[in-house]
Formats: structure tokens, sequence, C-alpha cells
């Protein structure tokens, strides 16, 4: 249990870093969290800063998912827990994987806000099976190609995931990840499924007025 925890703090940790927020302040002396639709993931800074910040926070908050995972995945590997039953070995990335979805999404330092853990999540889907990441970001692609509403199509892609870790046929720990990670990541889309519903989700591009 110790090295549980350990492993899901660990990942929170690399979860909580406010790459969004800090560029807002960086680059514009803003909180972000008072722009847009006040969250601080990278579609939210692409509105509000720019296509580069967008891009660059993009990136860094998929990395972030990636080491988190990556790190479960090489203490695993290191065999350090060979002391644990297997079926406890199973759930520990899964475990680092919602560390590091939750922290971007509720950051120690941002008064538990954040991001919406659509990039982070698309990082750690790629570290976990890049089969399962690559399947994930071909539906969101698709959605948003036809859409042009990436609220939409994260909700679309987060939705698919637990079809893909099935597909794959991914550990059942994997599975169960999949099903509660989509439905957190579409509980998180809860103002923007309004905004759908009311017709009033902007598009790509498209500025969002009122502040939620
Ligand atoms: O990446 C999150 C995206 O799905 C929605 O972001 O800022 O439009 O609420 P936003």
């Amino acid at each position: 249990t110790t090295i549980a925890f350990g492993i899901f703090i660990i990942a929170y940790f690399l979860g909580s870093f406010p790459t969004g927020y800090l560029a807002g302040k960086l680059l514009q002396g803003i909180d972000i969290r008072e722009h847009g639709s006040g969250s601080t993931g990278a579609t939210n800074v692409l509105r509000t800063l720019g296509k580069v910040p967008g891009s660059i926070v993009l990136l860094i908050d998929a990395l972030k998912g990636a080491l988190a995972v990556t790190i479960a995945n090489l203490l695993f590997t290191l065999d350090l827990f060979s002391t644990l039953p297997v079926d406890w070995q199973a759930y520990l990335v899964p475990l680092a994987a919602t560390g590091a979805i939750l922290g971007h999404s509720k950051s120690i330092w941002l008064n538990f806000s954040g991001g919406k853990s659509v990039a982070t999540g698309v990082g750690v889907l790629l570290a976990m099976s890049w089969q399962v990441g690559l399947a994930t970001m071909l539906v969101f692609s698709i959605t948003i190609a036809i859409s042009r509403i990436v609220s939409m199509s994260s909700i679309v892609g987060a939705v698919s995931v637990t079809i893909w870790m099935l597909l794959f046929e991914r550990p059942l720990p994997s599975v169960i990840f999949a099903i509660v990670g989509g439905i957190y990541v579409v509980w998180r889309h809860s103002a923007n499924i309004q905004r759908i519903l009311a017709g009033t989700e902007p598009k790509v591009g498209q500025k969002l007025e009122s502040t939620t």
C-alpha cells in the first residue's frame, strides 16, 4: 500500500505542474483561469494566448502524463515490487495514470483547479499502450475534422478509450482505468456539454466570451 501510495503521489505531483497557468502569468501576466473557458489546459491557452503557447502547453502536459506512467513502468521492470502479489502489480501503472490525470485537473498549486486532463490523458495513454494512444488520437482527429469543436472531440475520444483497451486486449486494470478515467474526463467537460447542447460552444478559432 505504501508503494502504491508513493507512486500515486509522484504521478499526482507530475500532473500538478501548472503549465497553462504559468504560460498565462509569464507571457501576459494574466490568470488564465479568468479567461475563456477558465481551464488551464492547452485548448484554453491556444484560445487565450495563441498557437505557439498552446502547442507548447499541449506538449508539456502530454509529457507530464507520459513521464508519470514511464516512471511507474520503469519501477515495475526494475522488479522492485516482486514482493507484491502479481494482481497488485498490474494496478501500479493505471494508478500512476490516475494520479497524473487528477494532478493536472486538480492541481495542488492552483487550489485544486486546472485543466480537463485531455492532453495529459493522451500522454498517459501513449505511454501505457501506444496503440490505444494513437487510436484515441485518431478518434479525436476525426471528430474535430467533422465538428470543429475541441471539447466534443475530447469527449468522444475519452469514451472511445475503453473500446480500444478492450480491442487491443489490455489487462483488466487498464480497462478499469479507461472506464473511470473516461467518466472523469466527460464530467470535467460538464460546462462544455451544456454549451454544446445550447449551441454556444465555440468552434476552433472562435472566441468564448463568458467565463464559467
Ligand atoms: O482540452 C480540453 C478541451 O476538451 C476543452 O477545453 O477550454 O474548450 O473547455 P475548453
